[in-house]
């Protein structure tokens, strides 16, 4: 029998910042949302392979909602943290703020999603990850919807939609 540690969730979560530059942008200045997307992919990938210490893909990705805008010369730091573990699935939550250095006005959040990435063996195949040790009432609350948005896509799944 293979036992797996758990781990907690403070010991993938990373924080990764970026200076948004000009070929990042259309004509007026505004970044394009797919530049933004990379990032977040990025930083779930580094979350879920920080976890799992696995090769991970990006399966699905969840309520992406661009809530700013984001302009050239801002600062853009993408937040991830896990919310929910499943056998070779983790769903990460991503969370972008955008900083106007010119200004003292505090960050605020542009996007937010949830990626779900699974973790890959050497053969290519989804392997088992380590099951989250949950520290906070903060952490259940997200494993709680974490695990609804998984159980609702194997429903969907079972049900061949
Ligand atoms: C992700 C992938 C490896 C899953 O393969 P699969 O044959 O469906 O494998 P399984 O059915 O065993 O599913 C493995 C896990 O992924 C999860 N999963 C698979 N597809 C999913 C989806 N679309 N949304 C959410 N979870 C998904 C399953 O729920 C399962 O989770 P669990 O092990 O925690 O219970 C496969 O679909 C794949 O390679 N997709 C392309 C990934 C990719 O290239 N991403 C980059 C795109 S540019």
């Amino acid at each position: 029998m293979i036992i797996i540690e758990k781990k907690r969730v403070k010991d993938s979560e990373v924080s990764i910042g970026s200076l948004m530059l000009p070929d990042q942008a259309n004509l007026l200045g505004n970044v394009h949302g797919g530049e933004v997307m990379k990032m977040m992919d990025n930083t779930a990938g580094i979350v879920a392979r920080r976890h799992s210490r696995h090769v991970v893909v990006t399966a699905r990705v969840d309520e992406l909602e661009f809530h700013e805008p984001i302009h050239i010369g801002n600062l853009v730091t993408c937040c991830g943290r896990l919310t929910f573990v499943g056998k070779s699935s983790m769903e990460v939550k991503v969370v972008v703020k955008v900083e106007d250095l010119t200004k003292e006005d505090e960050p605020k959040v542009a996007l937010t999603a949830y990626f779900t990435m699974v973790a890959i063996d050497d053969f290519g195949n989804p392997t088992i990850v380590p099951k989250l040790n949950l520290e906070t009432d903060y952490e259940e609350e997200a494993f709680k919807e974490g695990e609804e948005r998984y159980l609702n896509y194997k429903n969907k799944r079972k049900k061949g939609k």
